[in-house]
C-alpha cells in the first residue's frame, strides 16, 4: 500500500489498499504485541468479499501490515466480524503443546444463514486452521452474527455476547470450551433500536468514585446501530450495569451514545488487556451512510480506525456514571512541541504546521480556576485550516452553557452530500467535581478526534480536504478574568511514512 497520499492518517490504522470496516478479533499477546483483525475487501475499495486482514503494533499508533488471517472458503461466503481469545489452559482440547493458543470466533455468512464458527491458531494469530466441528452455534436464522467472547472467571466459562440484528437482542451464550455453547439469557430492545443491533462488547470496567456506596466495577453493555443512529447511518450506544455470569443487569434505562459526531462504529475492546491498565477499544471512524463513497479511493483505500482509547467509569456530579474514553498512550507518539502557553488568558494561539512530516497534530486546552457553575464565561475555540484553499475543520465550546460542537461542513469533498452531516454538538454539563475545562484532540488529515473534560465526551469524525491543512488558530475569548487557560500543540510522529 501506498502510505503517502494527502488523505492518508498517519498515527491511526488504514488498510494497505482496498476496504475495512469493523475492527475484529483485538487480543494483546503473551508478549504485549497488540493484535487487530479487521473486517477486509482485499479487492476492491467497497464493502464485500469479507475477510479479516491483519495488523500488529507495540504501541496501538504505529502498525505493521500482517498477511491476510482469515479467508472465506467458497465464493459467496464472508467471514464476518468476531473477536479472539487465548486459551491458556487448553479448555479447547487445540492446544496441547502450548499456553499461548488464539482461538477466532467469527460469523460466517452465506446466503441461507449466519453461524457462530471457530479457527485455532498455534501460531499467535497469525495464521488460523478452521475447525473441522464448525459451526459452533447454528440459529437457523440469516440474522445472528458478532459474537464477542471473554473469559468470565468467576464461573470459569466463556462467555459470547452476540447480535440477532433484527430482532434487537444481544444474546448471551456460555461454554467451557468454544466449542459448546449454551445459551443463558436475552438482552432485548435496550436504548435505540434503528434497524438492527450489531458488534456486542461486555466489559467489565473500574468505578473511578470517592463514593463508597458504589461498587469497584461495573458493566458496560456497548451495542452499535445501524442505521436509524439519532444523526443517520451507524452509531455505537452503551449501557452500564452489572453481569453475574449469565444475565446483564441495566443500572436504569438511560441510552448513552459512546460519540456526538458520526464516524464511530463497531467499536471493539482487547482481549487480555493486563489487570493494572485501563480497558482500551478501537473503533471503525466510518459509517455506513457514505464509507462506501468517501474519496480516499483515489488513494486505493478506504476507511481508517480510531486512535486506541482508554476507558473507565467515572461518577460525575452532574452527569452520572459516565463512561471515559481519552486517547490511550498518546505520549508514545507525541513529537516536538509546537506552541505553548501556561497562562494564555484571553488570546490567540496560532501555528503554521505545514512543515511537519506527519500533518498529524495532538493538543490539548486546559482552563483552570474557572469559579463555580454560576460565573462562567467565555468561548474556546480552534480552526485547522489550509492556506492553499482556505478549506477548514473547526470546533469549540460555549463554557456557560456546556456546549461543545464541531463542524466539519468547510472541506472538498462531500460537503453537499446530505448524509455527511457537518455540525454536531452536545452539552457537557460544567461539573464542579472537576472544577476546570478541557478539551484535548488529535487532527491527522483526514481525521479529527476531539475529547472533552478527560473523555467524558468525544467525537470522532473524518472530513477530506483538498489540499492539506495546515495552520491552526486556538482562540480563548471572554473567559473570567481569575481563569488560568494553558495550551498546548504537539506535532505526532508518523507512523507510515
Ligand atoms: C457491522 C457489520 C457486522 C458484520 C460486518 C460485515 O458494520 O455489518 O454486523 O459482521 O459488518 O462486514
Amino acid at each position: 500500500g501506498n502510505y503517502a497520499g494527502l488523505l492518508r492518517p498517519q498515527v491511526h490504522y488504514s488498510p494497505p489498499v482496498g476496504f475495512m470496516n469493523d475492527p475484529n478479533g483485538m487480543f494483546v499477546d503473551q508478549e504485549g504485541l497488540y493484535h487487530l483483525y479487521y473486517q477486509y475487501n482485499p479487492t476492491e475499495e467497497v464493502a464485500g468479499n469479507v475477510h479479516w486482514g491483519h495488523a500488529t503494533s507495540e504501541d496501538l499508533y504505529t502498525w505493521t501490515n500482517q498477511p491476510i488471517a482469515l479467508f472465506p472458503g467458497a465464493p459467496g461466503e464472508g467471514i464476518f466480524s468476531g473477536s479472539a481469545v487465548i486459551d491458556v489452559n487448553n479448555t479447547s482440547g487445540f492446544f496441547p503443546n502450548q499456553t499461548n493458543g488464539v482461538v477466532a470466533v467469527y460469523t460466517l455468512n452465506t446466503a441461507e444463514k449466519q453461524t457462530q464458527e471457530i479457527a485455532y491458531s498455534y501460531d499467535n494469530g497469525y495464521s488460523f486452521i478452521k475447525y473441522s466441528g464448525n459451526p459452533v452455534i447454528d440459529s437457523n436464522t440469516t440474522q445472528f452474527r458478532d459474537p464477542k467472547v471473554i473469559w468470565y472467571a468467576p464461573t470459569e466459562r466463556w462467555v459470547m455476547v452476540v447480535a440477532y440484528p433484527v430482532d434487537f437482542k444481544v444474546g448471551i451464550f456460555s461454554s467451557p470450551d468454544l466449542k459448546n455453547w449454551t445459551a443463558e439469557s436475552n438482552v432485548t430492545h435496550y436504548g435505540i433500536t434503528g434497524l438492527q443491533y450489531e458488534c456486542p462488547n461486555m466489559v467489565e470496567l473500574p468505578v473511578v468514585s470517592e463514593n463508597s456506596s458504589l461498587p469497584s466495577t461495573l458493566w458496560a453493555l456497548q451495542i452499535s446501530i445501524n442505521p436509524g443512529a439519532p444523526l443517520g447511518g451507524s452509531i455505537a450506544q452503551y449501557f452500564l450495569g452489572t453481569f453475574n455470569g449469565t444475565h446483564f443487569e441495566a443500572l436504569d434505562s438511560t441510552t448513552r451514545l459512546t460519540d456526538f459526531a458520526k464516524d464511530n462504529y463497531a467499536g471493539q475492546y482487547f482481549y487480555n488487556i493486563p489487570a493494572d491498565q485501563d480497558q482500551v477499544s478501537i473503533n471503525w471512524a466510518s459509517n455506513w451512510q457514505y464509507t462506501n463513497i468517501v474519496p480516499t479511493a483515489q488513494e486505493g483505500f478506504r476507511s481508517s480506525m480510531s486512535v486506541p482509547r482508554g476507558h473507565y467509569i467515572a461518577d460525575l456530579e452532574r452527569v452520572g456514571l459516565s463512561l471515559i474514553s481519552y486517547p490511550y498512550n498518546i505520549s508514545s507518539i507525541v513529537g516536538n512541541e509546537l506552541a505553548s502557553n501556561s497562562s494564555l488568558g484571553n488570546g490567540t494561539v496560532v501555528v503554521d504546521y505545514s512543515g511537519v512530516e506527519s500533518g498529524a497534530l495532538y493538543f490539548e486546552a486546559n482552563i483552570t480556576n474557572l469559579g463555580d457553575a454560576s460565573s462562567l464565561s467565555g468561548t474556546l475555540n480552534f480552526t485547522f485550516l489550509s492556506s492553499a484553499t482556505g478549506e477548514y475543520v473547526s470546533g469549540g465550546t460555549f463554557i456557560s452553557s456546556g456546549d461543545v460542537w464541531l463542524n466539519r461542513g468547510h472541506t472538498g469533498a462531500l460537503s453537499d452530500n446530505p448524509y455527511f452531516t457537518d455540525k454536531f454538538s452536545q452539552t457537557a454539563l460544567y461539573d464542579p467535581t472537576i472544577g476546570s475545562w478541557n478539551i484535548s484532540g488529535i487532527i491527522d488529515r483526514s481525521i479529527i478526534e476531539v475529547f472533552v473534560n478527560g473523555g467524558v465526551l468525544g467525537a470522532t469524525s473524518v472530513f477530506f480536504p483538498t489540499q492539506p491543512l495546515d495552520l491552526m488558530i486556538l482562540k480563548v475569548e471572554g473567559v473570567n478574568e481569575s481563569a488560568t487557560v494553558s495550551v498546548g500543540v504537539w506535532s505526532l510522529r508518523a507512523s507510515w511514512l
